[in-house]
Parts: structure tokens; C-alpha cells; sequence
């Protein structure tokens, strides 16, 4: 029986944004992300007479499939099993600029692949080849709060949970101002960041935001979560305009919208943004402060879209 297997997206508090091996996906930091309810990927996976891959009902040509098909071809010389594939994904992601779909993506593919071959995984190995599509994907084999440790080698870089039913009331709101399709993908943003002369500064920083963020989990302290979480995204945006050559995710509305976020805290709203690797924000709040931010953004931007998540759970199976 064919199996579908469904893996949410995250978004990291702390960022990974900078590789020591390329070809593994090993991190240069440690990274902490929380995984959302609202975007998800369902794939699955069957055996088939040429390798295909179907994306909302679509089947893709180029980049993507190339990028999937020799994501399965690792894994396949890996597990020692071989044969062409069908790979059959939905994407509950918006694929506008911002919000990495490639994680649920590829913690989705490696689930279907394991499926497929009724290979059996613990959690943490799982983590590990999924890590091999794209690192972000690690994490997204936990619900809540997971936290991937860079580890040294292919064997200790892998994501663990680290609360996988939060109690602290965390709303994230993903607010869609720009709809181009990003320009430069994370893969290529995080190799051109380590040009920055700050890059060395960022991964020092980065550790003990982790450790800072990893207590304000533990001690529920939402306060102290939006400013660690606010930071760091500065701190990964600065080194890509510190980089040589310089570049950006920012756009106008970009600016525009870190104004507002830090004008309604002035007001008393309090909430804190975090940015990847494209023009959009995600803002960090509370439920009793939802309206009013999202009234604010609707007031102040045209054909702004905006989805409320909270916490989502691991991987899962279907059927
Ligand atoms: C800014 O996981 O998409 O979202 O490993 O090259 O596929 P690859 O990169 P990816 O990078 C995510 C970067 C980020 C921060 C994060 O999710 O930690």
C-alpha cells in the first residue's frame, strides 16, 4: 500500500545560514526552529517506470526534479536499494518568496522514501537524511520546538526535539508583501554571507543566542524568545549586506514593515519579526495582539496576505 506522508514547515528562531560541508549539508552553527501548523507538504512515494516527480498535481521538469531525484539517488546508494520512482507531492505552502517550503519538502521525501522501502528510521536518523535535501528539513521531523545541533560529521548532525508540545502561547504570523518569487535561494545567500567580515562574529553569536533561546524555551518567557529570535535574523541579514559582493532578501516593503513591527511595540503591542531568505516577515506575537497587528498590516499595505500559525506537529503518516 502506497503511503502518504505529511511533514510541516519551520521557521527557525535561530538561523542556520552558512554550511561547513556542502555536499553533506553539514551546519556551520546549531539551530532552533518552531514547526507550524498551518504549512505542510503531503508526498508519496511509488514504484514506477521512469523516475517522475508531480507537484500539486503538476509534473515538473528541470531544477526541481533534478534536486529531488538526486536527493532519492543518495538515499537509495545509501540503503542499498535501487528502482525508478514516483514521487507525488502537495505543497500547502505559498510558494511566494520567504516562506522555505523545502523543508516540509524534503522532511516529507525522506518519510515517503522510508515508506516506500519499509525502511524503519528512529526519529534522530530520519532527521539525518533528511538533513542530506536540505538542511532546514531536519527539523521538521518534530512538531514544536526542535533544536539541530551541527554535530561534526554526517552520524552527530541531526535535529532532536526539543519540546514537542509547548504550552507558551507563540503565534506566528507569515505575512506575504511581495509575491515575486525569491532571486537568490538559501543554498547560494548562506555561501555568498561567508565573504562578511561579521561572518566569524555571527557564528560566535550565533551559539549563544542558541543557548539563550534554548533557556527562554524552557522557561516559557515569550518576551525573551521575540528579542533573541528578532536578533538573530538582523544578525544573519547583516552578513549578507556586509558580504563581498554585497546583497539582500530586503525589499522597500521589507523596511517598511521591521518600521511597523517595532512602532506597534512602542505602542504597547508587543511583537518581534524574524526574515529568511526572501522579502517577507513573519511576525512573532501573541494571540490577544493578532487583530490589531494584522489590522495594521492590512491598513497599511495593499493585497498583503497574511496566516496565522502556531505550533505543528512531526512527521506523520496518512494512511
Ligand atoms: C534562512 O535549509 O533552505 O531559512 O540546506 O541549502 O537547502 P539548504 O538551505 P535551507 O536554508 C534555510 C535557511 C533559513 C534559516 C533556517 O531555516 O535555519
Amino acid at each position: 500500500m502506497v503511503k502518504t506522508i505529511r511533514a510541516h514547515t519551520n521557521i527557525a528562531l535561530i538561523k542556520y545560514w552558512g554550511k561547513a560541508d556542502s555536499h553533506l549539508r553539514l551546519p556551520l552553527m546549531s539551530s532552533l526552529s518552531m514547526t507550524l501548523d498551518q504549512f505542510y507538504t503531503d508526498t508519496q512515494i511509488s514504484a514506477s517506470d521512469e523516475d517522475c516527480f508531480v507537484l500539486n498535481g503538476i509534473r515538473q521538469k528541470g531544477a526541481s526534479a533534478q534536486r529531488v531525484f538526486s536527493f532519492l539517488k543518495v538515499l537509495q546508494q545509501r540503503f542499498g536499494v535501487t528502482g525508478h520512482l514516483l514521487v507525488e507531492s502537495t505543497n500547502n505552502v505559498p510558494t511566494a518568496a520567504g516562506l522555505a517550503s523545502s523543508s516540509s519538502a524534503f522532511a516529507a521525501l525522506a518519510g515517503a522514501f522510508c515508506a516506500h522501502y519499509n525502511i524503519q528510521l528512529t526519529p534522530i536518523e530520519l532527521s539525518r537524511i533528511a538533513r542530506l535535501g536540505s538542511g532546514s528539513a531536519c527539523r521538521s521531523i518534530y512538531g514544536g520546538f526542535s533544536v539541530w545541533q551541527k554535530g561534526t560529521d554526517d552520524k552527530s548532525s541531526y535535529a532532536y526535539a526539543l519540546d514537542e508540545n509547548p504550552q507558551i502561547d507563540l503565534q506566528l504570523l507569515a505575512v506575504e508583501l511581495n509575491t515575486k518569487q525569491k532571486r537568490i535561494s538559501s543554498t547560494a545567500g548562506m555561501k555568498m554571507a561567508q565573504s562578511s567580515p561579521f561572518f566569524q562574529p555571527w557564528l560566535l553569536r550565533n551559539q549563544q543566542e542558541l543557548e539563550q533561546m534554548i533557556s527562554a524555551v524552557k522557561a516559557q518567557d515569550f518576551t525573551a524568545i521575540g528579542n533573541l529570535a528578532e536578533l538573530n535574523a538582523t544578525e544573519m541579514h547583516a552578513v549578507n549586506l556586509t558580504a563581498r559582493p554585497s546583497f539582500t532578501y530586503f525589499e522597500p516593503a521589507t523596511i517598511k514593515a521591521i518600521k511597523m513591527v517595532s512602532e506597534l511595540r512602542q505602542n504597547g503591542i508587543e511583537c518581534y519579526f524574524t526574515i529568511d531568505a526572501g522579502p517577507n516577515i513573519k511576525i512573532l506575537s501573541q494571540l490577544k495582539n493578532v487583530k490589531d497587528i494584522t489590522n495594521k498590516f492590512v491598513t497599511e499595505f495593499e493585497n498583503v496576505k497574511i496566516i496565522n500559525a502556531s505550533f505543528g506537529p512531526g512527521i506523520s503518516y496518512l494512511n
